[in-house]
């Protein structure tokens, strides 16, 4: 028997609200304190997580976030996809551009995310909704 997280195996929040938005808080902290990131990387990928899981809500209509703790055989880390099933992001680059927003945003949540992150993929569609992969390691 093992205590803590577990690796490989996602630990899934539902964003339906804003106090969901705060468990995708908890919860990606707790992750990150058990793969042992700096208290600043923690912050920095919380900081991350609270943005994405945002703009789930808003834009995505709701969704889901999944935490899982990964090793790449030299460092773990923690990574977290984003899901909705909205209506997708039009302009990526646009979007992902500083201070760009379609509501009444600062528009720096796409684009200050990943720079707070080491590595930051996304699939988007009007199909498909959004997905938006993010992963911080330890260091
Ligand atoms: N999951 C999503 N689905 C659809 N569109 C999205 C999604 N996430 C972001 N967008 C689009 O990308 C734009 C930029 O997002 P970003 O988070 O950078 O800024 P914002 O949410 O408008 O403002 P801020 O996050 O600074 O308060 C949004 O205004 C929205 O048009
Ligand atoms: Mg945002």
């Amino acid at each position: 028997m093992t205590t803590g997280v577990d690796l490989g195996q996602p630990q899934a929040q539902s964003v339906r609200s804003d106090e969901d938005v705060v468990r995708v808080r908890q919860l990606v902290r707790a992750v990150a304190v058990s793969v042992k990131l700096s208290l600043v990387d923690q912050t920095k990928v919380v900081t991350a997580a609270s943005e994405l899981a945002r703009n789930t809500l808003v834009y995505g209509g709701g969704g889901s976030v999944e935490v899982t703790v990964v090793d790449n055989g030299r460092r773990k880390g923690v990574q977290i996809v984003f899901a909705d099933s909205g209506p997708g992001i039009d302009d990526l680059d646009l979007a992902m551009t500083d201070g760009y927003t379609s509501g009444g945003g600062l528009g720096l949540g796409l684009s200050g995310s990943r720079r707070l992150v080491d590595e930051f993929q996304i699939e988007t569609s009007a199909e498909t909704g959004t997905r938006i992969t993010v992963t911080k390691w330890s260091r």
